[in-house]
């Protein structure tokens, strides 16, 4: 099936009233970087930059993320704080259950998120998540959110270099492309961050965990803690019954679980 992203191909798949921007590059260094570019330069609301390759693909806590070219989606949602009802807060949230939506329609295996960003598909990092921000210097509030998604859809196992090889994974969905996965993906955000019901949106985001009961092992200001996930509250923050008997709300960061085992 032929499977190069095409601007009109995404628009033939994304519903009607949609009103994003579409902007498809060949390669970039990263679409979280050109998005922000395009933003400091006043680029609408729901501009949506899509690469086929990134040379300088970034994920969480400075890490890279592998982008080859041809079999995967990368991609940024830029977004205005005024134009959204769904608290900003909540957008990774809302991405990884959007993501999860849409893969569970495509694949046989169920998606399951790894607090707080990280979506697994037979036990393997099919897709990260990461969504940065810019202020406005002079009032210091939000003014741009740009929500990064990787998606890794049909890139082989063995291309994956390093330790990474043991860690992440393809979607390999059959008979659909990544412009009809592309848009089914901004139907899903879109239809989230414009509702107001933010409970349900955790609710369905605590169904997809992978984490919840599961002992787990972080690092919070250079300490090890092991503990138990108990549960997500409102903010998406994850509670913790760390092993000590006391209660932590863990904000960011990464957590890794007790066992190999994301699934179940
Ligand atoms: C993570 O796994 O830590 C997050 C990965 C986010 C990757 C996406 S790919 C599109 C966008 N551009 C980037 O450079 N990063 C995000």
């Amino acid at each position: 099936m032929a499977d190069e992203i095409i601007k009109e191909g995404i628009l033939s798949f994304t519903t009607k009233k949609t009103s994003f921007n579409i902007i498809v590059l060949k390669t970039v260094n990263s679409t979280n970087f050109y998005t922000k570019e395009l933003a400091k330069n006043n680029a609408p609301h729901e501009t949506l930059v899509i690469a086929d390759h990134q040379t300088e693909g970034r994920g969480r806590l400075g890490r890279e993320f592998f982008s080859p070219e041809g079999s995967g989606i990368y991609m940024s949602i830029l977004l205005k704080p005024d134009k959204i009802v769904l608290p900003p807060s909540l957008l990774t949230v809302g991405a990884g259950v959007a993501v999860c939506r849409v893969l569970n329609s495509i694949s046989k295996s169920p998606a399951t998120i790894k607090w707080v960003n990280d979506i697994f598909l037979h036990k393997k990092k099919v897709c990260g998540i990461l969504a940065e921000s810019t202020s406005n210097p002079d009032k210091g509030t939000i003014s741009n959110i740009i929500v990064g998604i990787g998606l890794n859809v049909n890139t082989p196992d063995n291309v994956f270099p390093g330790k990474l090889n043991k860690i992440a994974g393809s979607v390999f969905p059959e008979n659909i492309t990544r412009n009809e996965i592309t848009a089914k993906i901004i139907n899903e955000f879109q239809q989230i961050y414009n509702a107001d019901n933010p409970q349900d949106l955790i609710d369905e985001y605590k169904n997809y965990s992978c984490v919840l009961g599961k002992k787990i092992h972080f690092t919070k200001s250079g300490k090890a803690f092991s503990g138990t996930a108990v549960d997500i509250n409102d903010e998406g923050n994850l509670i913790v019954a760390l092993d000590t008997g006391e209660t932590l709300i863990l904000k960011s960061g990464e957590i890794s679980l007790g066992s190999e085992n994301f699934t179940d």
